[in-house]
């Protein structure tokens, strides 16, 4: 099965997560050749369109388009006509008028990519949207984590911190719990929504989240942008409660518990220095898996605007 866009992850079923993930495997094997590009997509145009900033997502749907032969635009969205009044309508309009294949849109406000895919033949894939979803993020952590767990049913992931603002922490729960594995978070009572899944697991103190045995914990950023409340006292108040401090890490390391980090990382809040030398952090594969993930995305989705010869 096929599908024209990749707006969430609550839409995808289970084959469909792991048939991207398998697809995933061979592109990143392509990482270790000295010629790094294959021509699936040649021909094929892309347009990224972000209005809030981003350095993982952006660039790593840059590098994946281009190994995949594909021609890619980036809209400069801060010198667009977007900041001149012109409508989001006007917008996919002109999008329209140039038939693109792929859209790549990250924006604040949740639902925009769905409104583009409803407006456009290209296939839209949703690089953020608010709080709402960040499906290739959730993809690439399924896939990090399944190179270390390939069997991932009854497996524990913990994430940690503020997940009332987070589309990292919806998309990739919903991935994980699909894939079988036990989901649970943990953070100020302020941030980590009562209503929700029944079968995640809320903690509000650390000692309790280790006793339940997390194979990985998933640590999310302090989104200090998303924020229109103070939900905590302090940023110290944070560390000392939920961050991965010297102390907590030691305890971490000596139950070879695994860590990951959606980026960018907040030295010092989320966790201390030494997480970026441990040999279980899987935060640089994470980005690494990033392109090979998007790659699996791309060659995955059917653009209308394919004609039949194609
Ligand atoms: N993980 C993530 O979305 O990072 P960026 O904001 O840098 O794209």
């Amino acid at each position: 099965m096929t599908r024209k866009d990749l707006l969430d992850i609550e839409s995808l079923t289970r084959e469909e997560i792991e048939h991207l993930l398998d697809q995933a495997a061979p592109f990143k094997e392509l990482f270790t050749r000295s010629v790094k590009k294959v021509p699936a997509l040649t021909g094929k145009s892309v347009l990224t369109l972000f209005y809030e900033p981003s350095t993982r997502t952006l660039s790593s749907f840059q590098v994946a388009a281009k190994r995949l032969s594909a021609d890619i635009t980036t809209f400069d969205v801060p010198h667009s006509s977007a900041v001149k009044g012109e409508t989001v309508r006007d917008t996919i309009a002109t999008l329209q008028a140039m038939r693109t294949d792929y859209i790549i849109v990250r924006n604040s406000m949740p639902g925009l990519p769905k409104v583009i895919a409803e407006a456009t033949r290209a296939s839209v894939i949703n690089a953020g949207d608010g709080a709402h979803a960040h499906p290739t993020q959730a993809l690439l952590d399924g896939f990090t984590f399944r190179e270390v767990f390939p069997q991932t049913d009854g497996k524990k992931v913990l994430i940690v911190g503020d997940i009332l603002h987070s589309r990292v922490a919806r998309s990739t729960s919903n991935l994980m719990r699909k894939l079988g594995i036990e989901v649970s978070w943990l953070g100020p009572g302020s941030l980590v929504p009562k209503h929700g899944p029944r079968d995640i697991k809320r903690f509000t103190s650390y000692d309790e989240a280790m006793a339940w045995g997390p194979d990985s914990i998933y640590l999310l950023r302090v989104q200090m942008e998303r924020q229109d409340t103070q939900y905590f006292p302090s940023l110290r108040e944070y560390t000392k409660l939920y961050g991965v401090t010297q102390e907590r890490f030691k305890h971490i390391a000596d139950q070879g518990i695994y860590l990951m980090h959606p980026g960018p990382v907040n030295r010092g809040v989320e966790l201390c220095d030494e997480v970026m030398e441990y040999d279980r952090s899987l935060i640089d594969q994470q980005v690494e898996n990033g392109i090979a993930a998007r790659m699996a995305v791309l060659y995955w989705l059917k653009p209308q605007s394919e004609d039949s010869s194609s």
